[in-house]
């Protein structure tokens, strides 16, 4: 993991013909001050009021409510003095900010973890009226003397809902030697009547299961790793349940991430499709036979995490991820906030060379910020590129479905967040059959050396088409390539009067087979 300086940066102030340095705001502001105002304050990504922040936690649904916890400074906007910020939703898209839920105390910052219902309240923690307490497990990440550090795993309740939280005082209920060993993510195993945790030995590149009927006590039950993608730490596993699409079938699926060493550079997350009989994950083979499984192809999606206890008549999987990267996420030129979560996605399994593998599709429920749409007819398309502003497709805050027919042309696809001299290309390489992002002239991109990329995703054309759904907010760009077959998340920074859409093609004749777009609604200021 990379710890960074917690100083933030100053925040520049016009006054006049002067520049003041102001030092960084020691607190967060507890409104929404005009967030239609910030150049690159998502629209319908969740973000925080200010502040820095990082990996979703203890994600997890109860009593008609939505919970979103997440990694949040609450004195400055760099990484550090690591707390459970809160916010609520009962929609997936419109949040409640709540303050935070569990703040850094003495020398123990609050690492990643996950949340559960304890519906029998195995715990004990539930007390008279509430005995379904909710119980987050967390990592105590302990500054020590030394500059040395220590990490465990520890327990806080919450008897009324999730409003507020107790940290328990038996903390930690789970230690290893080893210093780093963080981010449990715990479950209800139904077959054995008892929790289960999987949590990362992160230099050791293992995840490592343990069991418990109470979630006090816990037992070691196996190890998985190193495997598949090694070329960095690992961080914030996730073993979850994920049906396949055209049955009601379900695989295990064990995702964990890795940083640095993911395939679009810096920070990314890998998965594996196996089997978990309740004490130990079998992979199935398909890692020796094509290498690791990427969940992103795109730089900006990590320490996914999954809703626990979504209602069986729901019966979706359901995560969202940090949308940033370990390279540059200091630097990214968002002031007020860094960083924003993805868009919640629903995962699902589809057979790919005869093997199963995970596709994500943006929940329904993101329909709803739907406003003007704009449909466009199969019509040929002009080499180059052509802006369909007249068409009345632009804007900051966009989701677009193109299906295109590339025939023998080069390359086809859009230019999303278009400007003088910027634009984010969203296109599909005939020759190397690949979907690909490049975001090298898509606005402010000398901040950092990663930031100027180009990511790729292997990719078969279907029926000889391939569909592009698109969703451009403020920030970021997040393509779900073939009904989420591929994913590519990317952070950009454009000026704000770069609103351009085109659609390109490079190369021989190909065509446009239909183009769907709509505006979205704003999720802050949204009655
Ligand atoms: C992942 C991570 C976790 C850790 C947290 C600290 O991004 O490094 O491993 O718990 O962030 O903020």
């Amino acid at each position: 993991m990379a710890f960074f300086s917690l100083l933030a940066a100053p925040v520049l102030l016009f006054t006049g013909p002067l520049l003041l340095a102001l030092p960084p705001r020691d607190s967060a502001e507890t409104s929404d001050a005009a967030p239609s105002e910030e150049p690159y304050r998502p629209q319908f990504h969740y973000t925080p009021p200010t502040n820095w922040m990082n990996d979703p936690n203890g994600l997890v649904y109860h009593d008609g409510t939505y919970h979103l916890f997440h990694q949040y400074n609450p004195k400055g906007h760099e990484w550090g003095h690591m707390s459970w910020y809160h916010a609520t939703s009962t929609d997936l898209m419109h949040w409640s900010h709540q303050g935070v839920a569990l703040p850094e105390e003495g020398n123990e910052m609050i690492f990643s973890g996950s949340a559960v219902v304890d519906a029998a309240n195995t715990s004990g923690f539930g007390t008279g009226g509430n005995s379904s307490p909710m119980v987050a497990i967390y990592t105590s990440h302990y500054t020590l003397e030394g500059n040395s550090s220590d990490q465990a795993q520890s327990l806080a309740y919450s008897t009324d809902g999730g409003a507020t939280w107790t940290k328990y005082q038996g903390n930690p209920v789970l230690e290893h030697p080893d210093p780093e060993f963080r981010d449990p993510y715990v479950f209800w195993y139904a077959p054995d009547q008892r929790w289960i945790m999987a949590v990362a030995l992160s230099e050791q590149q293992t995840v490592q299961f343990y069991a418990s009927t109470n979630l006090r006590e816990w037992a070691h039950l196996s190890d998985f790793g190193p495997a598949g993608a090694t070329g960095g730490i690992w961080e914030c596993p996730l073993l979850f349940q994920v049906p396949f699409e055209d049955s009601g079938q379900t695989r295990w699926i064990l995702k964990v991430d890795l940083n640095p060493g993911a395939v679009a550079g810096g920070s990314g997350g890998q998965y594996f499709v196996g089997d978990f009989d309740g004490t130990t994950f079998t992979p199935h083979h398909g890692v020796r036979k094509h290498g690791p499984h990427w969940v992103d192809y795109g730089p900006d999606f990590y320490a996914a995490m999954a809703w626990n206890h979504v209602p069986e008549s729901d019966g979706r999987a359901l995560w969202m991820g940090w949308m940033n990267n370990w390279a540059y996420a200091k630097h990214l030129p968002t002031p007020l906030r860094r960083s924003a979560q993805t868009i919640p996605r629903s995962l699902h399994l589809r057979p790919l060379q005869g093997e199963p593998r995970l596709v994500q599709q943006p929940v329904e429920e993101l329909q709803r910020l739907r406003e003007q749409h704009v449909h466009l007819d199969s019509r040929p398309l002009a080499a180059g590129a052509t802006p369909l502003k007249e068409a009345g497709i632009s804007g900051r805050s966009l989701e677009l479905v193109a299906v295109f027919e590339p025939k023998g042309a080069k390359t086809v696809g859009l230019h999303v967040r278009a400007g003088t001299d910027e634009k984010t290309v969203i296109g599909y390489d005939v020759e190397a059959e690949a979907v690909f992002v490049d975001r090298s002239a898509s606005g402010v991109v000398d901040a950092q050396s990663d930031i100027p990329s180009r990511s790729s995703a292997p990719l078969s054309l279907q029926e000889g088409r391939v569909k592009l759904h698109v969703f451009v907010d403020r920030s970021s760009v997040e393509v779900f390539a073939n009904d989420g077959a591929r994913v590519l998340t990317h952070r950009i920074a454009p000026t704000p009067k770069s609103e351009g859409v085109s659609l390109v093609r490079a190369g021989s004749p190909a065509r446009l087979v239909r183009l769907d777009a709509w505006s979205l609604r704003s999720i802050w200021n949204d009655s």
